[in-house]
């Protein structure tokens, strides 16, 4: 069986330009993009603004919100010197090796994915193409670059395993067994599934019509702190193990959020907080959030006054993507015989 072994390790990831990050988004994904970035892997990260227009954007919001990532991907800590920033249009083999992934998925596999069935909701005969075909994108996202790792949240874990699915089969079908590494997804850490501040049992989303749902990495310092405070717990105490969490979505969420704010594991922190009640845990919670997320804010601000300096970065980003991307896809071209007689 081929697996990501044998190729050179290369980290890829990706967040879509469609609003405010949160704090799922940060420490699901984007505090690990820079942790990864620190410890010296190779890393390539993504504005996957192609994946944004699956559902309608408003032409100069996008065009703004693929700026506002950019410029919150700089103020989390990524360094284009030692990360390849950009965003996924312009690097034309995203959308060039997708297509190749569309004819190599079942229907039946993209079936399958309960993302696709959640956005597109009752309305799915109204659902553009391009949401349907979207795992392919993301496919060809990793794979463009061999990536051998993807940093990401629990609620990506399908779309992954999708790609290493259409890894396989391209290699089977093009009797080319170690093409495309099979990507390995790092789905790590206290917080992999940052849940809604009002209800434990939903997923922090940027779509959840409460603000008070989520922290915006945009949260000045007050509002971080009433919020947290409002979050949703329920009257017991903090237990003295993990496992007195179970059947406590609301109190687990704080936790595993405080754990991935203070770089420490949910054991640690109940071991530290037994038995204290969530009057006495929030604000110490809060303390943390707000020394942790409210400086990003300010970060934020002082790069998006430089638009040019954010394109910039995007534009030489893409071009050391692309130097990396456009051999693999020529290859992958050729296996599949399509014949390519220009330079
Ligand atoms: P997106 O833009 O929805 O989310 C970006 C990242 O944030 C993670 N995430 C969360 N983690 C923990 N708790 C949450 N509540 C939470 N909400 C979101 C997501 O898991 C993700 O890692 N399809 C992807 C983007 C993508 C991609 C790729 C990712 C496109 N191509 C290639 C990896 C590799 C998406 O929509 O993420």
């Amino acid at each position: 069986m081929m697996s990501a072994e044998g190729h050179a390790k290369r980290v890829f990831s990706g967040v879509q330009p469609t609003g405010n990050l949160h704090l799922g988004n940060y420490l699901g994904a984007v505090k690990r993009f820079v942790e990864m970035q620190d410890a010296d892997w190779e890393t390539v990260y993504c504005v996957v603004d192609l994946h944004a227009i699956t559902v309608w954007q408003e032409p100069a919001a996008l065009t703004q919100a693929i700026r506002e990532l950019t410029a919150a991907f700089l103020a989390c800590g990524l360094d284009p010197r030692r990360s390849i920033i950009f965003n996924q249009s312009q690097v034309s083999a995203h959308a060039e090796l997708a297509w190749l992934f569309n004819c190599v998925a079942r229907i039946g596999w993209l079936n399958r994915m309960t993302q696709f069935k959640e956005k597109a909701g009752k309305d799915r005969e109204g659902a553009s193409v391009g949401l349907y075909a979207y795992p392919c994108l993301m496919a060809a996202d990793i794979l463009a670059y061999r990536a051998t790792h993807v940093p990401v949240g629990e609620d990506q874990k399908q779309h992954l395993e999708l790609a290493r699915d259409i890894a396989t089969k391209f290699n089977q079908d093009f009797d080319a067994p170690d093409f495309f590494p099979l990507p390995e997804p790092l789905i790590e850490g206290a917080a992999t599934r940052v849940m809604s501040l009002r209800d434990g049992t939903k997923k922090m989303s940027k779509s959840d019509p409460s603000d008070l749902s989520r922290i915006n990495l945009t949260d000045d310092a007050d509002t971080i702190a009433k919020k947290i405070r409002k979050a949703q717990t329920d009257p017991e105490p903090l237990p003295e193990t993990v496992q007195g969490l179970a059947d406590r979505p609301g109190a687990d969420n704080l936790v595993g959020i405080y754990a991935a704010l203070a770089d420490t594991t949910k054991a640690a922190v109940v071991a530290q907080y037994a038995g204290q009640p969530f009057s006495a845990f929030k604000p110490a919670l809060a303390d943390l959030a707000v020394e942790k997320v409210a400086p990003i804010a300010g970060r934020m601000r002082e790069w998006l006054a430089d638009p040019a300096g954010i394109d910039a970065i995007l534009a030489d980003g893409a071009e050391r993507a692309d130097a990396i991307a456009r051999p693999i896809l020529r290859e992958a071209y050729a296996r599949v015989g399509l014949l390519r007689s220009r330079a």
